[in-house]
């Protein structure tokens, strides 16, 4: 009771002039150098891009003019080998968009090595929480939050080991590499960027980021779209996410060509037509499972996903590219540009694609309609049944229709993708 109540009112009154004194004090440094000045530009691009510059970006961008935030951020969501790198190069093609090809590969690089012992519920909580954090940093252009992740360390913000950078329009082309690489870009060796470009520059990727419209991702790794959520919310963020599916029966197929090593139990299942006992059925499972209950929490509308969510099935678009990616760009908020439509034509037409690209593993060169459907020629009926019989709800929610005999799965000229419509934007 030595606590009187004039004592209490006093601490609440200090308390809120100090918090009134430093707000005070923090609005006029910034509404004095931010408008038309180079202050935040300063701010922006000097040594790390997290914590409280984080904060000077974002309240600096409002009166920055030719380097705002990017407006939209969009999320292709997918699984691996569901044409998730051909729909990507559609959205990398695009000059006002920043695209990063599955940036989270080294987030789970990470905790492979460092925690494969903790409990597996533990791991994939922190997992997802790691992945979100990371998304939300790229699409506010914090590059530099990536080194967190990146193996070897990056020196002096520099990195010769981000995955897959080739596959970026950005991070191989100026501000980021000083080469003139027109053209180079269609090559599909992995290794030609770093190699031209050098080691990858953060602060230059978080400018060339900062100087573009719109920001897109492309990832495997997030399981279900719920798993998305507080990104959704999220009120820096406006995410659009294309949920990109395939046949699992194609996925299944795609997976066993591509890494051989690990599915050689399948591979023995085709050639010798009887399943190995120790065959590993969890991986194409988990896939179908995972894309059902996403399938499933879009179509209960929660509020959250609301205009933020396009189903969009990989056979569609490969069998009708252009209707398909403007479905996709009008959904995102962006006109489709020339540089699109040019790479349309030139990859999915037998015709015109070059050779050199069909032999290789992750090659988004080819001609998609040819290979939409040719997983058919490529399983044994008998592993083709085990799948749907796996995978059925899958199937049937997503519009794929199931074989009853070896010859029906061969024929070709009858399609196992029945006509959907799934509406535009849940
Ligand atoms: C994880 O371990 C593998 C194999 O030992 C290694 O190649 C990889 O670079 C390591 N990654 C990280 C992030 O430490
Ligand atoms: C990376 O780019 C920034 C911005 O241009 C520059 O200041 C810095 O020196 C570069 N880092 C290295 C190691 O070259
Ligand atoms: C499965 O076997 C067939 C021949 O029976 C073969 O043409 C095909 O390439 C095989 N598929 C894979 C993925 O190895
Ligand atoms: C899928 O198979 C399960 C178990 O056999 C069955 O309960 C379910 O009704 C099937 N779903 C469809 C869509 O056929
Ligand atoms: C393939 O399917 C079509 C359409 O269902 C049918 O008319 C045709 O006879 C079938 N071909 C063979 C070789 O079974």
């Amino acid at each position: 009771m030595e606590c009187s109540w004039k004592t209490v009112l006093l601490l609440v009154c200090a308390s809120l002039g100090v918090q009134y004194t430093a707000i005070r004090t923090l609005r006029d440094s910034l509404s004095a150098p931010c408008p038309g000045t180079y202050s935040c530009q300063g701010r922006r691009h000097r040594g790390k891009l997290s914590g409280p510059s984080y904060m000077w970006k974002l309240l600096c961008d409002d009166s920055w003019s030719s380097g705002e935030l990017p407006r939209r951020h969009i999320l292709l969501f997918a699984t691996t080998r569901s044409g998730s790198s051909f729909t990507g190069q559609l959205l990398n093609q695009h000059p006002e968009v920043f695209y990063v090809f599955e940036p989270l590969y080294h987030v789970q690089q990470a905790f492979t090595n460092s925690s494969s012992r903790l409990r597996r519920t533990l791991d994939r909580r922190a997992l997802l929480g790691a992945y979100r954090d990371l998304l939300l940093n790229l699409y506010t252009c914090d590059l530099h939050f990536m080194e967190n992740y990146i193996h070897p360390e990056p020196q002096d913000h520099m990195t010769s080991s981000l995955f897959r950078r080739s596959s970026s329009h950005a991070l191989c082309s100026p501000p980021v590499c000083q080469e003139n690489l027109d053209g180079v870009s269609e090559s599909p060796d992995e290794s030609w960027c770093p190699k031209k470009c050098g080691a990858l520059n953060f602060s230059l990727a978080s400018m060339s980021c900062l100087s573009k419209g719109h920001v897109a991702i492309k990832t495997v790794r997030v399981p279900e779209v719920g798993d998305l959520r507080t990104l959704t919310e999220d009120p820096r963020l406006d995410l659009r996410i294309i949920h990109l599916v395939r046949d699992p029966r194609a996925i299944l197929a795609s997976r066993i060509m591509a890494f051989s090593d690990q599915f050689r139990a399948w591979k023995i299942w085709n050639a010798t037509g009887r399943q190995p006992r120790y065959v590993d059925i969890t991986q194409i499972t988990s896939t179908c499972k995972d894309m059902t209950d996403s399938l499933t929490t879009a179509l209960q509308k929660p509020a959250w996903l609301r205009g933020r969510y396009l189903l969009m099935r990989y056979e569609d678009l490969a069998l009708n590219p252009k209707d398909k990616t403007e479905e996709m760009f009008r959904f995102v908020g962006l006109d489709m540009d020339e540089r699109v439509l040019t790479w349309i034509s030139r990859n999915t037409n037998r015709n015109t694609g070059s050779p050199s690209h069909w032999n290789y593993k992750y090659s988004t060169s080819r001609d998609s309609r040819a290979t939409a459907e040719s997983w058919r020629l490529r399983l044994s009926f008998d592993i083709v049944r085990t799948i749907q019989n796996l995978c059925n709800d899958t199937l049937s929610h997503l519009g794929y229709r199931p074989v009853h005999s070896a010859a029906q799965l061969r024929n070709l000229s009858q399609s196992l993708v029945e006509p959907r419509t799934f509406q535009p934007a849940l």
